[in-house]
């Protein structure tokens, strides 16, 4: 076994954010270089990464990861542990620091993402719920739920009974 070294530390911060009115922050929580609008309420163990932006009202509670080139829009909620992704692995493996193989995520408003969801990148409209553990691999452009993975059209917003499961 190699001798024991001492850990390269670094603390979580929250830095050159720019921030609404009555934003509210649980600590700990690592946040840099983003946009958080008015109304804002971000829980604990949360990471927001730089260039995101979360519009004015939307929730993002404990646990989740939002990750650059992701856009959030109004009065959404990102349930815990939600996580977002802007690296396919598209060359067989991570990009490493080349952000062109990145690619972005854009969520409408209104948008209700449940627990344990994982966003790969794609574009996402409003008035849409996101069930718990889903995965969303492909863009959702008619509002509805969504679960399972790959998520699936579960029923439309106002309908009472379950559809027949069909693609997004
Ligand atoms: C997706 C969701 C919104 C659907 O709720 P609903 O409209 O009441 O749907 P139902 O419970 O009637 O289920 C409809 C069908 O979808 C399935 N389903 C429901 N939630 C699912 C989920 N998260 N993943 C996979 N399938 C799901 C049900 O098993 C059912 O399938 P069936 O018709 O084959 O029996 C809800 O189950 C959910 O996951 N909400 C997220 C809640 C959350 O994470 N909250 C965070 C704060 S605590």
């Amino acid at each position: 076994m190699s001798k024991p070294g001492k850990p390269n530390l670094k603390e979580v911060a929250i830095r050159d954010v720019i921030l609404g009115e009555n934003v509210t922050i649980v600590q700990p929580a690592n946040i840099y270089g983003c946009i958080l609008e008015d109304g804002v309420f971000v829980g604990p163990f949360v990471e927001i990464q730089k260039d995101v932006r979360i519009g004015r009202g939307s929730r993002i509670q404990s646990h989740s990861f939002i990750c650059e080139l992701v856009d959030i829009g109004e009065a959404c909620v990102i349930a815990h542990g939600v996580m977002f992704i802007n690296d396919l692995f598209s060359t067989g493996g991570p990009a490493r620091g080349n952000k062109q193989l990145w690619k972005p995520t854009k969520i409408g408003d209104r948008v209700s993402i449940g627990s344990n969801a994982t966003i790969l990148p794609v574009s996402i409209c409003s008035d849409v719920v996101i069930g718990a553990g889903a995965v969303v691999t492909k863009d959702i452009s008619i509002s509805g739920i969504y679960a399972g993975n790959p998520a699936k059209l579960v029923r439309g917003m106002d309908e009472g009974s379950p559809l027949s499961e069909t693609s997004i």
